[in-house]
């Protein structure tokens, strides 16, 4: 029997993946709301390589529980509804993905039970995200702990090949990687070994008020002249892209830019397409005014079409339903065939 974990097998394994497609999978929590650093950083690169691969994009609800003095059930569910829409409104497609919520598919909890039992408490205790979230707090609740076990279920459910995360995600998806390997040296090959997709440096977005920070939707929470939030209306874009960081002085030298202003540049690159050498000696010898103008310009190009796409969805709810009961169907009947697979290996299930 092949140990490594790399190339499971088994009657209802992976044996046919040599064909297919690398699988991807990703998720964003329903908290907070998503954000330009979202969208130029995930959602828009998955969206361009929906063809070349096979996408599982689902809404995280289960892990936005963690902290339970944060739930706000009704709000809950609407996050779930904004966020999915957002995934659609920015061009994920559902005939081409699979779009769903986690906590419609029941097997992403069971599994996350089986992997508990596997996995020693103490790699849990060394995630940086748990010590960074529970810091100064009294009481933290077992699902914090638990939080990167329901991960690595998430992931190791759809036999996923590459998982698309920011940095912050790196150690999960590490850690996936070893409760994967430890539980098909324990019971047998059962889980295919992902491996984490970071994207490239030019796809981060960072802070409108502080440039030496990634854009983020806890930051978002606390300061509104940090983040451009997707569906965030002309006036409030305006406020947070003309109150942005530069550099002192008035007039704009590239050879001098600091990274407030290499960030509005970026932005500026990636939403339009042009070169960010181009972009700079076009402004170069103006006020930031004028860069922060065309920012503006641009985030606003970009953002129309996917707020009026949102509207269009929030306005047919049933459509969406139907949209998200379909994407849980579809991946129910993978993460069923994992879910059958590691019961049987560990010895429980019908
Ligand atoms: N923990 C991820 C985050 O906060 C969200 C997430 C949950 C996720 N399950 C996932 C990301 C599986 C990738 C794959 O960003």
């Amino acid at each position: 029997m092949d140990r490594t974990g790399t190339e499971p097998h088994g009657p209802a394994g992976p044996t046919a993946s040599a064909e297919r497609r690398p699988r991807v999978f990703s998720g964003v929590q329903p908290s907070g709301d998503l954000h330009l650093g979202t969208y130029l950083g995930a959602l828009r690169p998955w969206t361009e390589r929906q063809d070349a691969r096979e996408n599982v994009f689902c809404v995280v609800d289960l892990h936005a529980i963690t902290v339970p003095e944060a739930i706000d059930p009704a709000r809950l569910r609407d996050k779930c509804r904004e966020v999915a829409a957002l995934y659609l409104a920015c061009g994920i497609d559902p005939d081409r993905s699979t779009v769903f919520v986690q906590s419609h598919v029941r097997e992403h909890a069971e599994l996350a039970w089986l992997l508990n039992c596997t996995t020693p408490l103490g790699w849990l205790y060394r995630m940086t995200q748990f010590k960074s979230k529970s810091e100064g707090r009294d009481s933290v609740s077992v699902g914090l702990l638990d939080y990167p076990v329901l991960q690595a279920a998430d992931i190791l459910l759809y036999d996923t090949d590459l998982v698309p995360v920011g940095e912050d995600q790196v150690q999960h998806v590490e850690l996936t990687r070893d409760i994967a390997g430890r539980f098909n040296r324990l019971f047998g090959d059962t889980f295919r070994l992902p491996k984490a997709e970071i994207p490239k440096s030019g796809a981060r977005v960072m802070g409108f008020d502080d440039p030496e920070v990634k854009m983020s939707k806890s930051l978002a929470r606390e300061r509104d002249r940090h983040a451009v939030p997707l569906l965030a209306d002309e006036k409030r874009i305006k406020k947070t892209v003309m109150s942005a960081v530069t550099d002192s002085g008035r007039e704009f030298r590239p050879e001098h830019a600091g990274p407030g202003v290499r960030n509005l540049l970026g932005v500026h690159a990636s939403l339009t397409g042009d070169a960010v050498d181009e972009l700079a000696e076009r402004f170069a010898g103006g006020g930031y005014g004028d860069l922060k103008k065309a920012v503006l310009g641009a985030i606003l190009d970009a953002l129309g079409p996917i707020q009026e796409r949102y509207r269009e969805l929030a306005d047919d709810p049933a459509e969406l339903d139907a949209i998200l009961a379909k994407g849980a169907e579809r991946a129910r009947t993978t993460a069923a065939e994992t879910m059958a697979r590691a019961s049987a290996a560990i010895g429980v299930g019908a």
